[in-house]
Order: structure tokens, then C-alpha cells, then sequence
């Protein structure tokens, strides 16, 4: 039997390796001439479109409310925090949205996620993209928290609240073949310390929307973000900590970005929007963290490494009780120029 299945084994190694061997190089020149010459020719014009973001009320959500209302595009903003939502809209009309509807909501609750999509395909009569963007970051070592219930809600919010507006908005967007954008994140992909329940999270949200993506064939486009860090608050360092409660912790932002660099929220939000309207399946940005990913598919060792160097400080050793990030940063400077100014500030859009 042993041997039987071993065989098998062999047999099916090889003929995984000799399909792929000829699959691969026709597929890179299939997808180099689709996105150079086929998608472009079908960039989807969003004026007089109508787009639902949730999670609109600051970071890449706003931006990408206002990369829509530059197309023309009627929309509808989901967040908790009003009046931010009102900012954002007043700023959205100004750039060229002919009417922002503003619709504050908890998207992790089933029933205003079904409230928020009815509401906008009543006031507009239709829904051509959504953008299940919303979430919540958490950052600390799962050994140090005090209160494990209060996590449910990093699931709650970045997946759940992603699938619950999915859920009812499919039968709209399925009309018009219609577009959702995820945000997930490069954190999905790759898995650093300090970031479990966020990574499993985006990881959860990757896999489901790759998952229905197959089921919906062409009768709905799916755009799967995979952002590197980006000025937002949650880069100002606003996460749940070890206690469970939401705060703002520019230390455990330090660990957690180190000399990496934080990256223009416009600039992601024009090639978010760009790539949703060309049909591009995901979006990797900046594009170098697709040879981590890589790394990360052919030599998982090399992240487990990286992320226990680079973010555990070594308990007991005076010389490296600062995660060698945070040492990177401080020792040469990287802060002033690797993240924006906007980082630096501590203001917060606060609630109303
Ligand atoms: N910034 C980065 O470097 C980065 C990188 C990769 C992926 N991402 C992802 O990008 C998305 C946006 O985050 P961001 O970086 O722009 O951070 P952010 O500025 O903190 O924005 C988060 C947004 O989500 C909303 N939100 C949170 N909980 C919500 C809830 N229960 N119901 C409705 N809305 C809720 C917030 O609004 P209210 O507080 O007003 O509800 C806010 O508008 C997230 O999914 C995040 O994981 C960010």
C-alpha cells in the first residue's frame, strides 16, 4: 500500500511539474498582453455610476471616495463616524460627485450592512461597484492579551463586515455586472509577529473572495486589494492593543512598520480605481511586495525568520530588548523620511 501511494505521489509530482513547466511561460504572456493591450480597451467609464465604500470616513477609503467623485460617480459613504462621513462627502461633491449619500453605519451588523445597500440602490436605483474597505487593526503578541473575547471583533469587522455587505449587494451588482473592490492587505499574503488576529483576518477575506470569485464566473469582476502600509490612522498607530480597547500607540506603530515605507493613500487610491475599472483580478501596491509574497509561497523559513528577528525583542539581552524595527528606525533616521508628514500628526477624526 505504502508503496502504491508512493508512486502515485511521484507520478503526481511529476505531472504538476511538466504542466506547469509549460503552462507558466504561455500564462505570463497571455496575462503581459491582456493587461497591456486587452484590458485598457475595456477601462469601465464610472461617471454616472453609483458606488458603495464602507469604511469611507478616513484613510484609503476617503481617498478612494474622492478618486470616484474625480470620475463622476454617485455614491454612497458607509462609516460609523458622521460627521467625518459629512467632511468627506462635501469634499467628494466638490471634486465631481453629482450626489454623495452619507450613511452612517456599523458594517459588522448584519442588519445596517443590508440597511446601508437597500438605501443606496433606493436612492439611486442602482449599484455598480462596492468597496468592502472598512477594518480594524490589532498589534500586539497573542501571549500578552488580557481580554481574547475583544478580538472577535477584528474578525467581525475586517471579514464579517466585509462579507455582510457582499452578501447584499450581489443580487444589485449582478444586474449590471457590477465590480467589488476588498481591501485586504499584503498581511493577508504575509505574516509578520504582532499582527495575528489582523493577519487571519485578511487572510479569511482573501480566501473568500477568491473562493465566490470562481463561483460568479464573469457575472461579477472582483478586485482584491493587497496594500503595503499607506498614511491612514490606523498607520498613525490607532489598533486594538493587548487590553482589547481601540488606542493609538505610535510606539507599536514604530515596531510594527520600522524602516519601511509609508506610502501616498492618493496615489493608492487612483491605482485601486484605475484597476477596478480595467478589471484587474488584484492589486499589489507597491509592487515589491509581490517578491515577498513569492518568498513567502517558495520559502516560508525566510518570513518566519525575518518576522522573529525583526519584531521579538530578545527578553534578558540589554542590547536587544528594542525590536531591531524600531532599532533600524531610531538608529538611522529612516522616520523623517520614510513616513509622510501626516503620519506624525496625532489628530483623529473624532465622533460626533
Ligand atoms: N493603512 C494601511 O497601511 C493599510 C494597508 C493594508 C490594508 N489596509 C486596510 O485598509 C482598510 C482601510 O483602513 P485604513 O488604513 O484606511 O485605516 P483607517 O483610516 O483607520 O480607516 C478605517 C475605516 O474603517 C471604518 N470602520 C472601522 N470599523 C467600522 C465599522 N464597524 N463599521 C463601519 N466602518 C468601520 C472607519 O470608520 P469609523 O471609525 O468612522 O467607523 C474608517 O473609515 C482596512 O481594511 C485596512 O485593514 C490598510
Amino acid at each position: 500500500m505504502d508503496l502504491v501511494n508512493g508512486l502515485a505521489s511521484v507520478v503526481l509530482h511529476i505531472t504538476i511539474a511538466v504542466f506547469l513547466a509549460a503552462y507558466l511561460p504561455i500564462s505570463l504572456v497571455w496575462r503581459m498582453i491582456r493587461r497591456r493591450f486587452v484590458k485598457p480597451l475595456r477601462k469601465e467609464d464610472m461617471a454616472g455610476k453609483v458606488v458603495l465604500i464602507t469604511g469611507a470616513s478616513s484613510g484609503i477609503g476617503e481617498q478612494l471616495a474622492y478618486e470616484y467623485a474625480r470620475r463622476g460617480a454617485y455614491m454612497a459613504l458607509v462609516a460609523r463616524r458622521k460627521q467625518a462621513l459629512h467632511d468627506v462627502a462635501l469634499t467628494a461633491q466638490d471634486l465631481g460627485a453629482p450626489d454623495v449619500l452619507v450613511l452612517p453605519a456599523d458594517i459588522s451588523n448584519p442588519d445596517e450592512s443590508k440597511w446601508v445597500v437597500e438605501e443606496t440602490v433606493a436612492h439611486f436605483g442602482q449599484l455598480n461597484h462596492l468597496v468592502a474597505n472598512a477594518g480594524i487593526g490589532s498589534c500586539c503578541f497573542f501571549e500578552d492579551i488580557t481580554n481574547i473575547t475583544a478580538f472577535t471583533k477584528v474578525m467581525d469587522v475586517n471579514f464579517w463586515g466585509a462579507v455582510y455587505p457582499t452578501y447584499y449587494a450581489l443580487p444589485h451588482l449582478k444586474k449590471n455586472r457590477g465590480n467589488i473592490i476588498a481591501t485586504a492587505s499584503i498581511a493577508g499574503r504575509v505574516p509578520t509577529a504582532r499582527l495575528s488576529f489582523y493577519n487571519a483576518s485578511k487572510a479569511a477575506m482573501i480566501r473568500f473572495y477568491e473562493t465566490i470569485r470562481s463561483e460568479l464566473g464573469s457575472e461579477i469582476q472582483i478586485t482584491i486589494l493587497l496594500p503595503g502600509y499607506v498614511v491612514s490612522e490606523m498607520t498613525k498607530g490607532k489598533f486594538i492593543s493587548d487590553s482589547g480597547e481601540v488606542g493609538i500607540s505610535e510606539e507599536a506603530r514604530d515596531i510594527q512598520v520600522g524602516p519601511l515605507p509609508i506610502e501616498n493613500t492618493k496615489r493608492l487610491a487612483t491605482i485601486v480605481v484605475d484597476s477596478a475599472c480595467r478589471g484587474q483580478d488584484y492589486v499589489t501596491w507597491p509592487s515589491w511586495y509581490r517578491t515577498l509574497h513569492m518568498v513567502m509561497c517558495l520559502a516560508p523559513e525566510v518570513i518566519n525568520w525575518f518576522s522573529c528577528s525583526f519584531y521579538i525583542a530578545k527578553a534578558g539581552n540589554p542590547l536587544s530588548n528594542i525590536p531591531l524595527t524600531k532599532r533600524i528606525l531610531e538608529v538611522t533616521g529612516a522616520k523623517k523620511f520614510l513616513y509622510p508628514s501626516a503620519i506624525h500628526s496625532a489628530a483623529f477624526k473624532k465622533d460626533e
